[in-house]
């Protein structure tokens, strides 16, 4: 069904938004389900499409799933009936390829498609096959995809060229059941990787270093039952902060950790927002004029490259030249066609690089959503922008937010869903 969001922009919006379960942890705790035939729970489970396509691939496998009360989940793969990870689901997610590590250490083969997720560049996956090999699995390129095979996974030494957080994620994975001590260097130290190891810790993982670039996993044979609560999504969070400022209204956004989120909130105080942080909430005190600030996008703890579109949104309200450097990805800034035709003045230098030039009046029209961040930062704009906006596309949007807009609605925001 093709989905439009209808958006009435300009309102100001007020009161509180509860941010929801980290979707970038959920996709990693629910694929190491895999790891184990004790039973798993999982609860503050964002409920979206990215998670309801986890689930499929997971139940294709034989994992037996059942889901409780609103985001809490029950896992077992006791009888994993099959190595193949569905071709047609899997391509469609990045997370997909984490579920290969576990299969192999189980089965001793997995099959696995070229995992897709958001057009925002190349995308490459040399690092996943090199680890593999590193770990004793030979490869073998099927037509879609790749078949890797390991009688028994030995322990190794990896280290990252660059640093990747689904790479270090998937290599966790495989050295959790390897026979001896596996080094990582050069890991990535993301929120979401240290929630999955000290997860995995407690039900019985041996892995020290979490939230370091040098990460040491002892295999162990099994690992036991237990129970997760995913952390709160700090780019949702962050999402909603910028909404905030954009809307120029001061809302309240609770249940976030800002430990996640502290080169976002220094940039913005820098900017001149006027925010309250507390323990578990950011409350937008009061609005003040914008000015702008440069970022570039940083592997954690540097700024999020999935927080880079909604701050450029933001800079198109805050006085002078901004420069955003996506030092990431190559294909992460080609939304910025649809804001100029908004209204706002940016010009893309090169792939990675975009200068805004603000303060300027942004008016609502309609937009195709890219991909799920970009998604957001279009909506932000419509919400910030005079008139009516129309976001097509809005599979990319409910990809990574929970139930969007009628969470917006409950802070004011006039934005329908249209089904066609
Ligand atoms: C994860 O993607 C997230 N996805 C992305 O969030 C996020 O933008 C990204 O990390 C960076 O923070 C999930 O966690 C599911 P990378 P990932 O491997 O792991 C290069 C969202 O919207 N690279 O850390 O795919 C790569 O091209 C998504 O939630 C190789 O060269 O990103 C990039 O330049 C979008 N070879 C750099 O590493 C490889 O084999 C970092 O990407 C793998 C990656």
């Amino acid at each position: 069904m093709n989905e439009k969001f209808l958006i009435e922009g300009g309102k100001k919006l007020k009161g509180e938004i509860s941010v929801k379960g980290s979707k970038n942890t959920a996709l990693k705790v629910l694929s190491a389900c895999l790891l184990t035939d004790e039973p798993w729970t999982v609860s503050n489970v964002p409920q979206i499409e990215d998670i309801f396509r986890t689930i499929e691939l997971l139940e294709k496998l034989g994992v037996k799933i059942t889901k409780h009360e609103s985001g809490i989940y029950e896992l077992q793969a006791k009888n994993i009936k099959s190595n193949q990870i569905d071709f047609q689901i899997g391509q469609r997610l990045k997370s997909s390829i984490l579920m290969a590590g576990p299969l192999l250490a189980r089965k001793g083969v997995a099959e696995f498609p070229h995992p897709g997720g958001c057009v925002i560049g190349q995308r490459p996956r040399d690092l996943f096959l090199d680890g593999f090999k590193a770990f004793g699995a030979e490869i073998k390129i099927k037509k879609q995809g790749w078949k890797i095979t390991a009688k028994k996974i030995k322990a190794c030494k990896f280290i990252f060229p660059l640093v990747s957080v689904t790479a270090t994620e998937a290599m966790i994975l495989t050295a959790v059941l390897a026979r001896g001590k596996t080094i990582l260097k050069n890991a990535a130290c993301e929120p979401e990787i240290v929630a999955l190891i000290n997860f995995l810790n407690f039900c019985g993982a041996k892995i020290v270093g979490a939230g370091s670039p040098t990460i040491e996993i002892e295999g162990v044979k099994y690992l036991k039952k237990g129970k997760c609560q995913i952390i709160p999504d700090r780019i949702e969070a962050g999402s909603f902060v910028i909404l905030g400022l954009a809307a120029k209204s001061p809302i309240k956004i609770i249940n976030l950790n800002p430990e996640h989120l502290e080169v976002l909130l220094l940039l913005l105080e820098k900017a001149g927002a006027d925010l309250k942080i507390g323990k578990d909430h950011v409350l937008i005190n009061s609005i003040q004029p914008l000015k702008a600030v440069d970022i570039r996008t940083h592997e954690y703890p540097g700024f999020p490259t999935d927080l880079q579109a909604p701050f450029t949104v933001l800079m198109t309200q805050a006085k002078g030249l901004s420069l955003i450097h996506e030092t990431i990805f190559e294909g992460r800034l080609f939304y910025t066609d649809f804001l100029n035709q908004l209204g706002a003045k940016t010009i893309m230098a090169d792939p990675h690089r975009v200068i805004v030039q603000g303060p300027t009046k942004l008016c609502g029209r309609r937009m195709i959503s890219p991909d799920i961040r970009a998604g957001i930062a279009l909506l932000i704009a419509a919400l910030a922008a005079k008139g009516q906006s129309i976001i097509e596309n809005v599979y990319q949007i409910d990809r990574g937010y929970e139930n969007i807009e009628e969470r917006l609605q409950g802070i004011g925001a006039n934005i329908r869903r249209i089904k066609e």
